[in-house]
């Protein structure tokens, strides 16, 4: 019994965050923000502590991103450039 009310509390979250999606979503035409779309997508399954305390370079990045883009976070092709522009500047990185 617990389990199902943990089921349907579970796709209620993914409705959400599926539905805030959008808002940035519409704004591909412009610049992307990276540390927006960091702050909202990758703070989804963790907080942003292991992004912030790694000492990544782009290389590194885009092997993280796309780990965690085939475990489920939500970034399309120029989110994902935009995030790795913003991850590979953050200090420590280089
Ligand atoms: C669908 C869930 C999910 C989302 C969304 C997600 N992550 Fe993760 N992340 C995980 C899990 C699970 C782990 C721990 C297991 C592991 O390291 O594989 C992790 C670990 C990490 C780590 C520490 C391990 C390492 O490889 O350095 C970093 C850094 C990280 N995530 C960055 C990100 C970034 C950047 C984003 C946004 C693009 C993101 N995560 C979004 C699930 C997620």
């Amino acid at each position: 019994m617990r389990k199902a009310i943990l089921v349907v509390a579970s796709a209620l979250l993914l409705g959400f965050f599926g539905c805030g999606k959008k808002s940035t979503e519409s704004t591909t035409d412009g610049a992307l923000d990276g540390e927006k779309l960091v702050q909202e997508r990758c703070s989804f399954c963790h907080n942003l502590d292991p992004i912030y305390s790694a000492d990544k370079d782009r290389d590194g990045w885009e092997k993280t991103v796309d780990q965690m883009i085939s475990k489920g976070a939500q970034v399309n092709d120029s989110e994902r450039q935009a995030v790795l522009d913003y991850l590979s500047s953050l200090p420590g990185s280089d």
